[in-house]
């Protein structure tokens, strides 16, 4: 294990020393970003941070600050959508500070975006946001930031919703690449991958720009009446991190993980080469794009997802008030019926005290017999239980899209895939029982994501996520603790630290399982291991064959080095292995 424990590892001057190597001086930089801005016919833009209006400094120089925007980003400021907007609207602010450096950012106070200690004489800093970003509207804007890149030494970075926790859509000094607008929409119902021999391999599918995001083709699918099994939020992209890096939502026990069931990728790979990756072609580049990651293999331009005919979901809606007495009662009830339920298709998110399952597999009368156990219990509890069938888009529009996750803060994860072992003898249940136990005692209530694709016929080795996920009821998330906006270094390295205990205590549970890469503590240790198992090594293959300049890279992404000095504000706070 690498540990970086000396607190001040370089500075900012530094860092833009290592960035611009090959930038001599103030009037080449404005040279080459004019030319630049020549040959994406314009679509080169400067940026600051998200709230830089609130502030009368920049980057340590007075400011002219611009009362009416800042006054809309304080009432916006946990919100997902308006964010979404905006290139530099960042939904967690790990991807938007320098993190290891003191000051290095530009935030609000998100408890209460109005206190003015976060903004009254302090100075707005650059933090890890592109100064400069292409909105991306074809191919060739992509080619020309390769070559740009290649010829300057200036890194890119790539950026969708700006949903990562991981700080992977941003970059301190590189050119900021951003997809957003990349919106086409069309779905085919005899889609057949192009290369590919139509007759064995026609499906239905909806094809997406890079830029649409889950919430956009679930209302689509809603129009045109098919089911898209996607994620659990409207926010998060769906060609970008989400479908690369596995991609769960609560159709996943039957009908897969995102990367099982995209069908086809438009890319732009580091070479600059726009090319189709495909069960067909360049299948390598596709295993790769199953799981392996965003950000490092390519720029995806659009992708095309296997969608189903429309169909209705059994939905259980159990609450009950919370207690420290009826914890134990309530986990215990769901570990012993885990494996049940998985065959049964249940998939869902489940918190003590709320819990949203849906199985596209029983009817209401098979659903209530199924739940037996917990509705009974809930009810115990003076809980309510309701059981309904809803068409998988009404589902979704009754329970997701109405309560968006507040964002804007830094959103912190420790998340592990738990094995089919775990629920299969009485032994192992206990153990299981007993770690939810501990945890709830010593810090909080777990939350338990049944997505597993226990009933997908997965095809071996189509995909390049971690094989974990194969054979695991769970993906169970817990709570480390969280940065505050005003948090000092030295705090966020000992929030690392603790977060580290936690990963430990669940790895110890379940050695040689991992975990999503998508929802993973960004400083996981052995994170080759964790995100990827045995595919890392063909992945890092992959990855040199297409990039053999290493213009792509992002934190813990494939083929990223842990010395690599580009990553410091990351890096800078907890080394890996
Ligand atoms: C509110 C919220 C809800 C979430 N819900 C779910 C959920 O239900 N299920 C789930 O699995 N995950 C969920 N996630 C996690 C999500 O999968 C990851 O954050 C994912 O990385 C988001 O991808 P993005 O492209 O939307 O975001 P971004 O942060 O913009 O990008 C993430 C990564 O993908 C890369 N990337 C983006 N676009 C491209 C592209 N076109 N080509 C190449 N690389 C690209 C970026 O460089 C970056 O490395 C959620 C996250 C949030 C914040
Ligand atoms: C790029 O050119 C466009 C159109 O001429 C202009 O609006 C924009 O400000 C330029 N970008 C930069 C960073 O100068
Ligand atoms: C602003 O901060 C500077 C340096 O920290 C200090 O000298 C100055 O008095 C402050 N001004 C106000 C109005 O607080
Ligand atoms: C989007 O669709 C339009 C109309 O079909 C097409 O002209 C355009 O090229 C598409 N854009 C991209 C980026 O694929
Ligand atoms: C899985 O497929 C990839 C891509 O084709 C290949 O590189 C890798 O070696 C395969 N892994 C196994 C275990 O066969
Ligand atoms: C939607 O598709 C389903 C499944 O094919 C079908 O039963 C239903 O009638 C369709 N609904 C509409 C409004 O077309
Ligand atoms: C349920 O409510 C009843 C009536 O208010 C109360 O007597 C009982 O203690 C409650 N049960 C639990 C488990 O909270
Ligand atoms: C299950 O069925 C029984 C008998 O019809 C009914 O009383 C009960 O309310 C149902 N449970 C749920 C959660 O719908
Ligand atoms: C399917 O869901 C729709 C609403 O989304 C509902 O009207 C219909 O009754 C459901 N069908 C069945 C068979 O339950
Ligand atoms: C789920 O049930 C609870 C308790 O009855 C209720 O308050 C909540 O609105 C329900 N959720 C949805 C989306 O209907
Ligand atoms: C944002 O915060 C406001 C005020 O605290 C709250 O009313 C609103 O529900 C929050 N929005 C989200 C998306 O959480
Ligand atoms: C769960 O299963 C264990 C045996 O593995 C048993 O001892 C326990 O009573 C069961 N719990 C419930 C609530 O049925
Ligand atoms: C951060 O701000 C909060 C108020 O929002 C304050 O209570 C706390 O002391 C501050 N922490 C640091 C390290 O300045």
């Amino acid at each position: 294990m690498l540990f970086f424990s000396t607190p001040q590892l370089f500075t900012l001057s530094a860092l833009g020393a290592v960035v611009c190597s090959k930038i001599l001086n103030h009037y080449d930089t404005r040279d080459i970003w004019s030319t630049l801005n020549q040959s994406v016919h314009g679509r080169l833009h400067a940026s600051a941070p998200f709230a830089l209006p609130c502030f009368s400094s920049y980057n340590g120089k007075p400011f002219q600050g611009d009362p009416a925007a800042c006054s809309s980003i304080q009432k916006n400021y946990n919100s997902s959508l308006f964010r979404d907007q905006f290139f530099n609207g960042y939904m967690n602010f790990q991807d938007e500070v320098c993190a290891s450096v003191a000051g290095d950012g530009c935030l609000l106070d998100n408890s209460d975006p109005s206190d003015p200690l976060a903004y009254k004489n302090v100075s707005c800093n650059q933090g890890s946001v592109p100064e400069h970003y292409i909105d991306v509207q074809e191919p060739d804007d992509v080619i020309k930031a390769l070559k740009f890149a290649k010829e300057t030494g200036i890194r890119l970075s790539i950026k969708n919703s700006g949903s990562s926790n991981s700080g992977r859509n941003s970059l301190k000094g590189s050119l900021g690449l951003w997809v957003r607008h990349l919106n086409n929409i069309s779905y085919d119902r005899n889609f057949t991958p192009e290369g590919c021999r139509a007759a064995n391999t026609a499906q239905m599918s909806v094809t997406v720009g890079a830029g649409v995001n889950n919430g956009e083709v679930m209302q689509y699918s809603g129009i045109h009446n098919f089911t898209f099994a996607g994620a659990y939020a409207d926010i998060v992209g769906v060609s970008g991190g989400w479908v690369q890096g596995g991609g769960e939502g609560v159709l996943c026990p039957v009908y897969g993980l995102g990367a099982d069931r995209v069908l086809q990728y438009k890319i732009v790979t580091p070479d600059g080469v726009l090319r189709i990756a495909n069960a067909c072609q360049n299948q390598d580049l596709f295993w790769a794009l199953r799981g392996g990651g965003g950000g490092t293999f390519g720029v995806v331009l659009e992708s095309t997802h296997k969608v189903e005919e429309a169909f209705n979901v059994t939905i259980a809606n159990i609450t009950f008030p919370r207690t420290p007495a009826n914890y134990l009662p309530f986990v215990d009830r769901i570990i012993n019926s885990t494996a049940q339920w998985a065959q049964e298709g249940w998939g869902g998110n489940i918190n003590p005290g709320i819990f949203v399952t849906v199985t596209p597999l029983l009817s209401l009368a098979q659903a209530n017999e199924s739940l037996k156990s917990i509705t009974d219990f809930a009810l115990s509890q003076n809980g309510t239980a309701v059981l309904e069938s809803l068409t998988y888009v009404d589902f979704y529009n009754k329970f997701v899209r109405p309560f968006p996750p507040p964002i804007g803060t830094a959103h912190a994860l420790s998340t592990r895939l738990i094995p089919t072992a775990m629920f299969k003898t009485p032994a192992a249940r206990a153990k299981m029982l007993s770690f939810l136990q501990n945890y709830a005692k010593q810090r909080s209530y777990a939350y338990i994501i049944p997505v597993g694709p226990v009933l997908f016929p997965h095809v071996l080795n189509s995909t390049s996520y971690t094989p974990a996920w194969l054979d695991s009821y769970w993906l169970l998330g817990l709570h480390p603790p969280e940065w505050a906006w005003n948090s000092t270094v030295a705090q966020k390295r000992e929030v690392v630290e603790a977060t580290w205990t936690i990963d430990k205590s669940i790895e110890e549970l379940t050695p040689g399982s991992g975990t999503h890469f998508n929802e993973a503590d960004p400083f996981t240790r052995d994170w080759r291991q964790a995100y990827w198992g045995d595919n890392y090594e063909p992945l890092v293959q992959i990855k040199r064959k297409y990039d053999p300049d290493g213009l792509l890279n992002c934190f813990r992404c494939v083929g990223f080095e842990e010395d690599d000095q580009g990553f410091e504000c990351y890096r800078g706070l907890g080394g890996g292995q």
